[in-house]
């Protein structure tokens, strides 16, 4: 086939389209949908390695038995065609704009649809929601236009090239073009028509474009819903009515393209409560409905005030993506997402880098979030072209002249086909793409169109040389995991500031993130930080099916044998691919709970709880259970029904507490919600908060002379203690136990270790590059003295030792004292010290292998979840009961995982172990090097014994992927430490 190259000239962006519009379908009188959709199973696919390739298939002669068939909307990477590709920041072809490939992939397709005698009298439209990247469109075989941008719809007038009955749609869709260029979002690279495709007709005379701003008097508590209308054809009559559910609350005629309600005591839209009227515009053969939440969006002192009051943006960034079918999203998958986000707090959603689904923006003001609405823009990949830069080549497209128009269309786009929604509150001009003029002009444009939104563009900071930037137009101080310290410093400087927000942050990869309390701290901190957006929502991957041992395997970048990619950089959610919470949504939730508790006053049990919400009373909307526990006993507990605190305000609750005693006592408060909402129900947990009543002193684990007393023998190798239940090895090698049976039976099934390493996390990404040059994944000990005593039957073993890897000098010099009584119970008491020339450790204890079919586990500590130092915000003090595998955190990349920190004791089937400081464990299936070492979960092989690791301490998770380095006091860098454990098996 022969094609006119539109799709290397960035100055065809599009061809026989029509002018932009709100996305809307048009009702006839009736109120039905004047519209079909096409998407279906019955469409005809061929797919091509190139255009040259390309049969002729749109004309009427063509012999489409060649072709199979496709479901649309679809990628056809998910179909078995093509590539799978993951590459974050490299395009996937040579930089050489505005070329492609000339082995530009292909997919033709063809749809048969019917027209009715009546509705050949109408005027007839092709609406395309999405296709990526390019495609050409043919009806009856007459050409009838080009387009681009992926993540934008694309109309077609067809009228005039139809017939009455049977006609052929065909549509040819290139996998590259020029836009391309400005595609480069970090996902899958997909092709295809992936969003629905409308046949949709209208009358000769219509609205076509329409814009709805609600400005609000507060003083005098009404709003104006004003209507302009944008783009009409012919000059028909066009009368507006406002609804309030079923009450018309005003009715009249546009004049001059406008119309205006004025609403008494409106009822303003906010994402708590998403209050929202409809505005239906009248034309004689149509009728246009346009949901509409009254509210304003302000600056104030470098304060976001959404209704002139200040909000907080507790956000993800999300794409449209499944592991099914790529990134084709259904309202289904939408409304799922949504669903768990509002339960888990979440507030805001940034459409990651591209407008997501059209209907999505209106879910999203009809359910309550608000967004940063993102343009289909990214060019990271002009900073790694040979010889390029950050400072340089990254802004390549934001100041090539070539590519103004496209920056603009793309920037256009977005805003005009979602301006209607209420939930927008940010316009972004993209991601990633630097900055210039193509980006002021553009920014500049959005500010003119639409005064009423804030306009949001991090990629801001990269000046190109020898332009001097105008960022004025720019509402937001917008950044990407900046650390803590930027952010004070931010707050620091003297003078006006814009507001400061976190586009992306707490980069949620694997294992993590681990910083969240911090930011949220500063959040709460700085008026004028109005939040941040979690990078990411979910993990990208492909399903591939089950593994022979009946596992899903999930894909990421590499799995498909491509070039680039980018691992598994694309598994950085809050949920895993299919949508099932990582514990980071969990921990995520609990950060932005809508209460924040304070014990104020302890004697008198005075509790402060300050409401986080930004709209609502806590009166009829939530309320809390209390429950006092302890030694994880519940001693009491209650409910208080009848909160109150306007939002960003505060209430005293009093409580009993229990006098301070040695005893472990927790107050526990959780937060329920009171009245449903349209996507939470009554009695959902909304979060907790929980108090240390007894001060947390060191408690000596008790160690007594018990049992049959024991004897000692030497050997060589090792002091073996023992009586006649018991057989001890210590070896002297080792410095530790070698073997440790009772009633002849083995109670570890391998020595136990002194173990400093853990299976590098993703946030480990960085650090694990560190700690690999000083050795701590292959370190061994070396004993420079070990001596044993028997005294009254217990034996003391006291060994000084190192730990130290091949070619490097120790990093750790210890000496441990061991003392073991004729119950077999071990005492251990460690000094530490640590090179501090090395870097912090990963972490420092013992580990112990422990029969397999031990699988009960009980513990006092930080649980349920998964938890670290800086990673525990879902978890709470309490005692839990689990089981070994319950405890394995099954990341898609194994890892470390399943830690629980500041734990008093746990029993891991009969281990138990006690420390006179609060201690972590794991306990998994999975040796440490089958986690660090498999690239899948379904590929791990379990160990045949029951891996306990009992850590003094273990560094803490961070968010390093992408996010600032681990913050120091979560690093276990202590120059001195001491450390003492008891181990008994019961
Ligand atoms: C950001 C980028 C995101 C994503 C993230 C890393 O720089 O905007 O799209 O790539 O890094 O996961």
């Amino acid at each position: 086939m022969i094609l006119e190259k539109f799709y290397e000239n960035p100055e065809t962006l599009h061809v026989g389209t029509e002018e932009n519009r709100c996305f809307y379908m048009p009702l006839d009188l009736q109120e039905k949908e004047n519209a079909r959709n096409l998407s279906g199973i019955d469409w005809k696919f061929g797919y091509f390695p190139c255009v040259e390739a390309v049969p002729e298939f749109q004309r009427k002669d063509f012999d489409e038995e060649q072709f199979g068939r496709i479901e649309v909307p679809s990628c056809w990477q998910m179909l078995g065609f093509d590539q799978k590709q993951y590459t974050n920041v490299r395009y996937p072809f040579p930089f050489d704009p505005p070329y492609v490939p000339d082995n530009n992939p292909c997919g033709a397709y063809i749809k048969y649809f019917d027209i009715s005698r009546s509705e050949a009298k109408e005027e007839q439209f092709l609406y395309f929601e999405g296709v990526d990247s390019c495609f050409y469109v043919w009806i009856n075989g007459k050409f009838v236009g080009y387009s681009q941008v992926s993540h934008s719809p694309s109309e077609f007038n067809i009228t005039g090239k139809t017939k009455t009955g049977m006609n052929k749609l065909a549509v040819l869709v290139l996998k590259w073009c020029d836009g391309s260029y400005l595609e480069d979002q970090d996902k899958f690279r997909m092709s295809g028509i992936f969003r629905d495709v409308h046949l949709i007709f209208r009358p000769k005379e219509y609205v076509r474009d329409f814009t709805v701003t609600t400005p609000v008097d507060f003083a005098g508590n009404t709003a104006r819903v004003e209507v302009k209308l944008d783009s009409v054809v012919g000059e028909p009559q066009v009368i507006c009515e406002l609804w309030d559910k079923d009450t018309l609350l005003g009715e009249c005629e546009a004049k001059d393209g406008s119309a205006a309600f004025s609403v008494k005591d409106p009822v303003l839209w906010n994402a708590e409560e998403p209050y929202q009227y409809t505005l239906k515009l009248r034309t004689p053969e149509e009728i246009l409905v346009q949901k509409v939440g009254i509210r304003t969006i302000s600056i104030k002192d470098g304060v976001v005030l959404i209704n002139e009051r200040p909000v907080k943006f507790k956000g993800v960034n999300r794409h449209d993506s499944s592991p099914y079918t790529g990134a084709v999203v259904s309202r289904v998958d939408a409304m799922f997402d949504l669903r768990i986000m509002k339960e888990a707090n979440i507030n805001a959603i940034r459409t990651s880098h591209y407008p997501n689904a059209p209907w999505f923006p209106q879910l999203c003001s009809e359910y309550g979030f608000y967004l940063i609405a993102e343009a289909d823009m990214e060019s990271h990949g002009g900073a790694t072209v040979y010889g390029g830069s950050t400072e340089g080549t990254f802004s390549y497209f934001a100041e090539d002249p070539r590519f103004k128009a496209s920056v603009m269309d793309r920037v256009q786009r977005n805003v005009i086909r979602d301006k209607n929604c209420s939930s927008v509150i940010f316009w972004s001009l993209g991601n990633e793409s630097g900055y210039g003029t193509n980006f002021e002009e553009a920014g500049r444009w959005v500010k003119n169109y639409d005064p009423t939104r804030l306009l949001h563009y991090e990629s801001v900071h990269f000046e190109p040389a020898g332009h001097k930037k105008d960022e004025s137009m720019l509402d937001v101080e917008s950044h990407m995991y900046a650390s803590t310290q930027m952010i004070d410093e931010y707050f620091a400087q003297p003078g006006e500031k814009k507001p400061f927000v976190q586009c992306e942050f707490i980069h949620a990869m694997g294992n993590g993130p681990g910083d969240i309390e911090d930011y949220m701290q500063q959040i709460y901190k700085y008026d004028g930080f109005c939040g941040g957006f979690v990078w990411e929502w979910c993990d990208h991957a492909t399903y591939e099916g089950r593994a022979e041992n009946g596992k899903e395997m999930f894909h990421y970048g590499g799995d498909a044998g491509e070039f680039p990619h980018d691992g598994n950089f694309c598994m950085d959610g809050l949920v895993y691919p299919d949508r099932r919470p990582h514990e980071g949504l969990y921990e995520w939730k609990n950060a932005i709970r809508p209460i924040r508790a304070e014990l104020t006053d302890r004697k008198k049990g005075i509790i402060r709880l300050h409401n986080k919400l930004d709209f609502r009373n806590l009166k009829d909307y939530i309320y809390l259970r209390y429950e006092i526990k302890k030694n994880g006993v519940l001693m009491e507990e209650g409910i208080l029904d009848e909160l109150e605190a306007e939002p960003h305000g505060f209430m005293d609750i009093t409580l009993k507490l229990p006098a301070k005693t040695e005893e472990r006592y927790y107050l526990k408060l959780t937060y329920y919600q009171k009245a449903k909402d349209k996507l939470t129900q009554v009695g959902h947990e909304m979060g907790f908060d929980q108090f240390a009543l007894s001060e947390e002193k060191e408690k000596e684990p008790a160690f007594e002379n018990k049992g049959e007393p024991l004897t000692l023998t030497e050997t060589p190798e090792a002091f073996c203690l023992g009586n006649e239940f018991l057989h001890y090895e210590f070896g002297k090698k080792e410095g530790n136990f070698i073997k440790l049976e009772r009633h002849g039976e083995a109670l570890v099934t391998a020595p136990v270790e002194w173990n400093v390493y853990r299976a590098p996390t993703d946030n480990d990404r960085n650090i694990v590059n560190v700690w690999k040059e000083a050795g701590y994944d292959r370190s061994v000990v070396k004993v420079y003295g070990c001596e044993a005593k028997l005294r009254q039957g217990i034996v003391t073993i006291t060994c000084d030792f190192s730990i130290a890897a091949v070619f490097i000098q120790p990093f750790l010099r210890l000496h441990a004292v061991w003392t073991v009584n004729g119950d077999g119970e071990i005492r251990v008491t460690v000094d530490g010290k640590r090179d501090t020339a090395f870097p912090f450790l990963p972490r420092f204890g013992l580990k112990f292998c422990i029969p397999e079919k031990q699988q009960e586990v009980a513990y006092f500590g930080y649980g349920p979840h998964e938890s670290y130092c800086d990673k525990h915000q879902a978890s709470y003090m309490d005692v839990f009961h689990t089981t070994v595998p319950e405890l394995h955190r099954d990341y898609v990349r194994p890892q470390e995982n399943g830690s629980h920190y500041n734990c008093f004791t746990v029993k891991v089937g009969n281990l138990t172990a006690r420390g006179r400081k609060p201690f972590s464990f794991n306990a998994s299936e999975y040796t440490i090097e089958e986690l660090a070492t498999k690239k899948h979960n379904y590929e791990l092989e379990k160990a045949g014994c029951v891996v306990v690791c009992t850590d003094y301490k273990q560094s803490g998770v961070g968010s390093n992927s992408c996010g600032p380095q681990l913050l120091p006091q979560y690093r276990f860098d202590e120059e001195e430490f001491v450390w003492e454990m008891l181990y008994c098996f019961e």
